[in-house]
């Protein structure tokens, strides 16, 4: 089957604590409907995983549902369904994609398997209807930490990770350490606020022979020492500081890799994006227009199933075949 000009994709995101559904017609969302479980994992200051997927199992089939009703389509309207397999946690993965191939039995829909990591990128690449490449991708998440390099949708050069936490895990943890609720990231900007950057002297770590490569485990414990060494008093400075070192270490090993391939763009996914201080400290960074840096929209940064069928639809345009039904999740990018 191939996907005409009205074509309807339903996107489907199971990855962590999110469940999500999507119709996206011709790259225009339709419908993005989110359900989350961050709410059960507040007390644990992280996701846990067994109580993500219970959710999972509740949510999905009502999270299609308003998605194909909020879009006005029905299941006979569909052309394709887009799933996202991988990489996340096993348990929320596999329900995603046994729901996705048992809709795809039962609508006789062809099936695609959506990269996460890549819908985030893609995310912010639906910004522009040119993608000004070579591009530098940058994805910053709960889960995730990458740098690579954009050659065309779908072809990517790895150039660094995380060695350790992802950011938005550091974001989390130093959030508990602050005494805030999950998820963090958010909660830790808001304290930043009235806090002052350089009154603690953070950094993230640098990896031996591997410049571009992140680590936050260290940063993570020189805020958990200040934290015994201080007062609540303190906690926006440590906020502010915390928030500083990570985000100058994304834009200076962003910097050398954009200048090391002459990136033509930046595009940037993944949940830590919502940070107004990271998306100035960038601006700063790149101030110049031959280089502009593309964000996601604000419902797209965080997981959700429209970056899901929006890439989906573009895999299933260039090469328009259904994946068998053996189709396997994966936990781990590389
Ligand atoms: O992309 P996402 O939904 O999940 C993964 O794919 O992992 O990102 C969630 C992460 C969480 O760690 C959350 O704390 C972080 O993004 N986050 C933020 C902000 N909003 C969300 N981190 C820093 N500042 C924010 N404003
Ligand atoms: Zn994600």
């Amino acid at each position: 089957m191939r996907l005409c000009k009205r074509s309807i994709t339903l996107g489907i995101e199971t990855t962590c604590d999110e469940t999500g559904a999507s119709v996206v017609q011709n790259g225009q969302i339709l419908s993005n409907i989110v359900a989350s479980s961050a709410d059960i994992h507040q007390k644990y200051g992280g996701v846990f995983p067994e109580l993500a997927c219970r959710r999972h199992i509740l949510a999905i089939l009502p999270v299609i549902q308003e998605a194909l009703a909020k879009a006005q389509v029905t299941p006979s309207d569909i052309d394709l369904i887009a799933v996202a397999k991988g990489p996340g946690l096993i348990g929320a993965l596999l329900i995603g994609m046994q729901t996705a191939k048992g809709l795809s039995i039962s609508w006789q829909k062809p099936l695609i398997g959506v990269n996460h990591v890549e819908a985030h990128l893609f995310a912010a690449m639906m910004e522009t209807q040119q993608p000004p490449l070579p591009a530098l991708g940058i994805v910053l998440s709960g889960g995730h930490t990458l740098l690579l390099k954009i050659s065309d949708v779908g072809e990517y050069e790895h150039l660094s990770s995380t060695v350790d936490d992802a950011i938005g895990e550091a974001f989390d943890k130093v959030a508990t350490l602050l005494g805030l609720p999950y998820p963090g990231g958010p909660q830790v900007e808001q304290l930043a606020k009235q806090g002052n950057p350089l009154k603690f002297s953070f950094k993230a770590g640098h990896v031996k022979k591997s410049p571009l490569s992140f680590s936050f485990s260290g940063l993570k414990t020189s805020v958990l020492y200040a934290v015994r060494e201080s007062t609540p008093a303190d906690y926006p400075d440590i906020a502010a500081s915390f928030q500083h070192a990570a985000f100058s270490d994304v834009a200076k090993k962003a910097k050398i890799a954009a200048d090391r391939f002459g990136a033509q763009a930046l595009f940037v996914g993944g949940g830590v994006c919502n940070n107004r201080r990271l998306r100035e400290l960038m601006q700063e960074t790149f101030p110049s227009p031959s280089c502009p840096i593309f964000w996601p929209k604000p419902e797209l940064t965080l997981d959700n199933g429209a970056m899901i069928a929006a890439l989906g639809e573009r895999q299933f345009l260039k090469k328009p075949l259904s994946e068998p039904l053996d189709l396997e999740v994966f936990t781990r990018i590389w």
